[in-house]
């Protein structure tokens, strides 16, 4: 700020108290600038022909000494690092993206005073939310973490970010819920099992779910408002019916309607009807759903409409599989399923079934459903395990023989997921099953059995599911997709293994993912994405 020279009697009382000597003017004057360190601060001080400056000496980007930095005729301090610029006059950060912390100076009989006072914590915190929403707005990481850092560091509680950054973006989600709302809810049970320790990695959670929704909003660019009409009362079959007609404005009305009603368990049970109503979105809706039934749960009914309204839009903009010829026979063997059928599979029965006739033999089944979940675990660990890795490198071949490993890890994730909405309303097993049939079906066509995987043994799975989040928590992926499919899975392994330790399925299922963890995976697919697009072209022609 410009110097501000008073005389003592002119000084408030209260400031005056607070006042701290940082260095006296004939010092200054000798080199134009002055470090000084005082109460565990970093100052600069600065000679200018507008006055005296004193700021912090840390760059608020990375840290390097603004001593270093270039000083212009209008008071405007370059950082020579990386360019950022502050006015420090008005204490504005002209180009870079965090504020520089620039005192007020008096000065008093040739020396140079400020007051040093941290403001309160509950102003360093309401500060904080200003610049986390920037960081969000600009896909900023490292500003998100230094962010969630100083709250945590002025004793808020980090999850009041998640909560005010999903309220942020839920209407910059162009197509609904993505992955950065699934990942979050497991990413916060990684964050409960840190949670009072001195760790540094308990943020990580933090600031992973917040760059993962920055990341996605960045990505749609946009503001997507939804309606604000509302029904007077909540009907769940008008809400199935407007998802089913893809008419977001009547959905979100009904989903209004449940929250001012105060009929959110009702709501939450439509939600789960509708998302097994189909196969469909590749099995990504009971997931979600079951998801925001987790981060609704931590946040409260005040932050359903921030995540149920997203879940809707997403809905609406599902993709139907079972229409498409490949899993057309979903719908047939829900409509004829009876419950009674009594002979459970062997998981090798699987091994080379597509879709019709897994979709058969879990039918037969259908009356044991128990004994069946456990063939299905067996056969979905053993499909992932065995999963032909050479296949997600082709290049010369069809789009619709693309295949990666989310396609064997959605497989147990749905499963999770469908089988515990399914517990709640249990005439919807059957779409659980059956939709587990459809990943298998598919899946079957990119196994090689005749591979030797002993070298994925999983020995002591306490220790591998310790070793797994270590590195998942430092995963070092550009693309929150990944990890985000890393810890879903892992986290679901981890539940089914603690649940049934000592079923069959056990080994194989660990020894999967302790592949998935490890094996390269290939993230971008760019001579494929041409042969494929010139094959199309050349086909379709103009
Ligand atoms: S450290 Fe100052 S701009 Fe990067």
């Amino acid at each position: 700020m410009a110097m501000n020279i008073e005389s003592p009697g002119n000084i408030d009382p209260e400031l005056l108290s607070k006042l701290q000597r940082i260095t006296s003017l004939a010092a200054l004057n000798k080199k134009g600038k002055l470090i000084c360190k005082i109460a565990g601060k970093q100052l600069l001080v600065l000679q200018t022909a507008s006055g005296v400056y004193v700021c912090n000496n840390r760059c608020p980007h990375e840290g390097f000494p603004l001593s270093e930095g270039t000083l212009n005729e209008g008071c405007v301090l370059t950082c020579n690092w990386h360019n950022w610029k502050f006015d420090l006059e008005t204490g504005e950060t002209l180009i870079g993206g965090d504020s520089l912390r620039v005192y007020p100076v008096t000065l008093r009989n040739g020396e140079i005073w400020c007051d040093l006072t941290d403001p309160p914590p509950e102003r360093a915190r309401s500060r904080v939310f200003l610049g986390l929403e920037q960081a969000l707005a600009e896909n900023d990481y490292e500003r998100l973490a230094r962010e969630v850092t100083r709250y945590r560091i002025s004793g808020g509680d980090p999850l009041d970010l998640i909560r005010f950054a999903f309220g942020w973006a839920h209407e910059k989600f162009q197509y609904g819920i993505t992955h950065a709302h699934a990942a979050a809810a497991d990413w916060l049970m990684v964050y409960d099992g840190l949670l009072g320790t001195d760790d540094p990695d308990t943020l990580i959670p933090v600031v992973e779910i917040l760059g993962h929704i920055a990341w996605d909003c960045k990505r749609d660019a946009g503001q997507w408002e939804f309606t604000q009409n509302c029904e007077t009362d909540f009907s769940a079959i008008a809400l199935e019916n407007a998802i089913e007609e893809e008419d977001e404005n009547a959905a979100v009305a009904q989903v209004r309607a449940a929250i001012k009603t105060g009929k959110e368990t009702d709501l939450q049970l439509a939600l789960a009807r509708v998302s097994l109503r189909h196969y469909q979105s590749f099995g990504h809706s009971p997931i979600y759903v079951d998801k925001v039934h987790e981060l609704v749960a931590r946040f409260g009914s005040c932050a359903t409409d921030i995540f149920v309204l997203p879940l809707v839009r997403s809905f609406c903009f599902g993709r139907r599989e079972d229409l498409i010829p490949e899993f057309r026979a979903y719908g047939v063997r829900l409509a004829t399923w009876n419950g009674r059928g009594s002979v459970v599979p062997a998981a090798e029965t699987f091994r080379h079934a597509g879709v019709p006739r897994a979709l058969a033999l879990i039918s037969d089944a259908a009356g044991e459903l128990d004994a069946l979940d456990d063939v299905l675990m067996e056969a979905i660990a053993g499909a992932m395990l065995y999963f032909d890795g050479n296949l997600q490198n082709a290049v010369d071949q069809p789009v619709s023989n693309n295949v990666d490993w989310l396609d064997f890890s959605h497989a147990l994730t749905h499963l999770q997921s469908a089988r515990k909405l399914a517990e709640v309303q249990p005439d919807l097993k059957p779409n659980a099953y059956l939709q587990c049939g459809c990943f298998l079906g598919r899946n079957s066509r990119f196994v090689n059995w005749n591979q030797n995987m002993d070298r994925w043994k999983v020995s002591d799975s306490e220790e591998f599911f310790r070793n797994a989040f270590y590195k998942i928590l430092d995963h070092g992926e550009p693309f929150y997709i990944y990890p985000a499919h890393y810890l879903k899975f892992t986290c679901a392994v981890q539940q089914e293994v603690r649940l049934k330790p000592t079923a069959s399925w056990v080994p194989t299922l660990l020894a999967a993912c302790n592949r998935f963890l490890n094996e390269p995976i290939k993230r971008k697919h760019v001579r494929r994405t041409i042969m494929q697009s010139r094959a199309f072209v050349e086909a379709q022609g103009f």
